[in-house]
């Protein structure tokens, strides 16, 4: 049986790096798709092209009701939710915390953190309702990253936004141990997705600003996509049944030392 045969995934920030990746990984393997993003036009092309049941919803994640009509769609679409990829974020402009932008910062919070608040708060009702009803189990996938579990200088608000997912997914995994779901963080660093190579447009020296980004990791270089797919993929799998509020670094050994 595929890996995911038969099972629901929901998939926010679809469109993106990360989230469009993942979520033709997850088709790949059997699961039925409830894929989220910003842009209407933009999901809608995508769910098109990818090769499974999908539903789609485009909203803003910083908008608790988004999460709320995730949930609903996913379960009179397909009677629930199995897996919830938690992934739709932004990032910061590299700057000390004393000369940040207050909006910004405020933005950073209300997306990756409440964000994140907003979708567990209504994914994990659901998934313990499913579990108490059938036994059918839940596991929640959270994307934080490395600056998640240290500091990262230049991106104060973003680190701190990502050290909250990680205490969320802690949280949440101790609180629903026994009520059937799983809560991971995949914490990965600057890899090559639209986020980080922002920051190298308009550079003329491009591997130059690559190897500026990447002095910091044991492995000098930037996370390919398919590298933090296969850790998302690993944290959500039914069969990883014991590993529940891990910050699963994919770092190119950056916490090793
Ligand atoms: N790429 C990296 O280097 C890196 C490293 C560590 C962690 N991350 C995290 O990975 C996750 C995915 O990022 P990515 O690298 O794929 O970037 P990306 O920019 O390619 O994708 C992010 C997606 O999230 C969506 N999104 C952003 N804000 C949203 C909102 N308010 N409502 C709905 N959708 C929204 C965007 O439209 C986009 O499609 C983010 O949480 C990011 O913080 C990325």
């Amino acid at each position: 049986m595929a890996r995911f045969e038969g099972l629901t995934v929901l998939v926010s920030g679809a469109t993106g790096g990360f989230g469009s990746a993942s979520a033709r990984q997850f088709a790949a393997g059997g699961a039925n798709l409830v894929l989220t993003d910003f842009d209407a036009g933009k999901l809608e092309d995508f769910a098109k092209d990818i090769d499974a049941e999908t539903a789609t919803l485009a909203g803003d994640i910083a908008d608790e009701n988004t999460s709320r009509d995730l949930v609903r769609l996913a379960v009179e679409r397909f009677g629930g939710i199995d897996i919830a990829l938690n992934n739709a974020g932004i990032a910061q402009d590299f700057v000390r915390l004393g000369e940040t932008d207050m909006a910004e910062a405020r933005r950073i919070i209300d997306i990756d953190v409440m964000g994140v608040v907003y979708a567990m708060r209504h994914q994990l009702p659901l998934m313990e309702h499913q579990f108490r009803a059938s036994g059918r189990r839940g596991a929640i996938v959270n994307i934080a990253s490395v600056a998640g579990i240290a500091g990262a200088p230049q991106l104060a608000v973003y680190s701190a936004a990502k050290h909250a997912v990680v205490g969320l997914t802690r949280s949440a995994a101790a609180e629903y141990a026994r009520r059937g779901i799983r809560v991971n963080a995949v914490c990965p660093s600057f890899a090559r997705t639209e986020m980080a190579l922002a920051a190298f447009h308009g550079v003329q020296d491009q591997a130059a600003a690559e190897a500026d980004m990447t002095r910091g990791v044991p492995m000098r270089r930037l996370a390919e996509v398919g590298e933090i797919v296969e850790v998302i993929l690993f944290a959500a799998d039914p069969n990883n049944s014991f590993m529940t509020g891990q910050a699963l670094a994919a770092d190119g050994g950056i916490t090793a030392t």
